[in-house]
């Protein structure tokens, strides 16, 4: 039997949806560079580049744009669940709540692109919702004549955002959408290999992205960048925290070992948005310390700068509060964890072994 704790290096599906090469640091969707399409198209076009297989016409998108725009709305039972939660819980646990309410008897099996472009549509509803909630205003109705980002903007501002900010948020959106098997992804595809249906999955990879060495890390890094909060301080507040075998947040993955292609598109965004921006120059500088010391303490292990730090530089310089990080991951993500789903349909059940390191009873 191959053991591999953590399932590293372990293959357990094919996909057409994306390549993550961690030794050349690339990132493909179905034959197109992730990078260029962050910078070249929108959130609907990539999402109907993985739901179906390519970008879409001009009618193509059409379709697409207003069969999202006509399932932002959130049903009456499921404003009422939101209210019920506490105030005090975090929104990631508001949204796997909420979308799991979202099951009925007809989210069966199998997933159905229409299931998957109205849970799609409902994220950034469901969040803003809540967000205006909590802060006593008025919840804005989705607005069917903007794009699904800046509808997600609107939604949570109050008023439109400016074309730059939709833009850069747009390619942190588009960037994020699909990476192979990560633990949230595989976590859906082990769900939807039970036939299970799409609001299940979909709310247990709500589950897994919600941990800090997943989809948690975003607002870590700001929580780390405030506490450092000089570019003085950097070296010995980094040198002290891996002096006591802490992790850096925004740094290290599974899968790459060099530079995540993500952080290095979303770096030129961040400079793009926020270009006088003080927090953008202390980010920068504690990347080029941090990433000093994790060779000085981690030699070899190709620890290097991945998506999580710079989307806290995007989403901050258009005025996203960290709470608002990792439910805008799950936002984009749910593309990804969908478009995975739907071509799982017919997989064999997933279903690995464990080794018991237990006692044996006498017979
Ligand atoms: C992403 C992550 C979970 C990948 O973990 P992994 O593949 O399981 O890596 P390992 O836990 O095997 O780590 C390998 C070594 O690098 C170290 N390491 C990994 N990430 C580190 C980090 N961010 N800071 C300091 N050390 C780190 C580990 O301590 C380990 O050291 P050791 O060999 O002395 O035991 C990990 O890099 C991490 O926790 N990063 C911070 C959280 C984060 O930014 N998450 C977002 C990912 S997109």
């Amino acid at each position: 039997m191959i053991t591999s704790i953590g399932l590293e290096n372990v293959v357990v599906a094919e996909t057409d949806l994306s390549l993550v090469d961690g030794q050349k640091g690339q990132l493909v969707y179905r034959n197109y560079w992730a990078r260029d399409l962050a910078l070249e198209h929108s959130f609907e076009e990539v999402a109907h580049l993985l739901w179906y297989g390519h970008l879409p016409s001009a009618d193509e998108l059409a379709v697409l744009k207003e069969k999202l725009a006509g399932e932002r709305e959130i049903p009456f039972h499921i404003k009422s669940i939101i209210d019920a939660i506490p105030e005090n819980a975090d929104m990631m646990s508001v949204l796997r709540t909420a979308v799991s309410a979202l099951g009925t008897p007809d989210h069966g099996w199998p997933p159905t692109m229409e299931q998957v472009i109205s849970l799609t549509a409902k994220m950034p509803t469901i969040i803003a919702y809540r967000y205006n909630r909590l802060q006593n205003k008025e919840p804005k109705a989705p607005r069917a004549d903007l794009g699904h980002t800046a509808n997600y903007l609107f939604m949570l501002k109050g008023k439109e955002a400016s074309e730059a900010q939709v833009r850069a948020l747009d390619a942190y959106l588009i960037l994020t959408q699909e990476h192979g098997l990560n633990a949230s992804t595989f976590t859906g595809r082990v769900v939807a290999s039970t036939r299970s249906d799409l609001v299940s999955s979909i709310t247990a990879a709500i589950g897994a992205l919600k941990g800090p060495l997943h989809g948690g890390a975003p607002s870590e890094v700001t929580d780390m960048l405030e506490a450092i909060g000089t570019k003085e301080n950097a070296e010995p507040w980094l040198r002290a925290a891996l002096e006591k075998g802490e992790r850096l947040m925004g740094f290290g993955h599974r899968v790459y070992k060099t530079m995540d292609p993500r952080a290095v598109a979303l770096s030129k965004v961040a400079s793009s948005v926020a270009q006088d921006d003080p927090w953008l120059d202390l980010a920068t500088h504690v990347e080029k310390v941090a990433l000093k010391l994790l060779e000085e303490y981690k030699p070899g292990r190709g620890l290097n700068t991945n998506v999580e730090f710079y989307a806290a530089a995007v989403m901050r310089s258009i005025g996203l509060e960290a709470e608002l990080f990792t439910p805008s991951f799950a936002v984009s993500r749910t593309v990804g964890w969908s478009a995975h789903i739907l071509e799982a349909a017919n997989n064999r059940l997933i279903r690995p072994q464990s080794i018991y390191t237990g006692t044996i009873p006498a017979e």
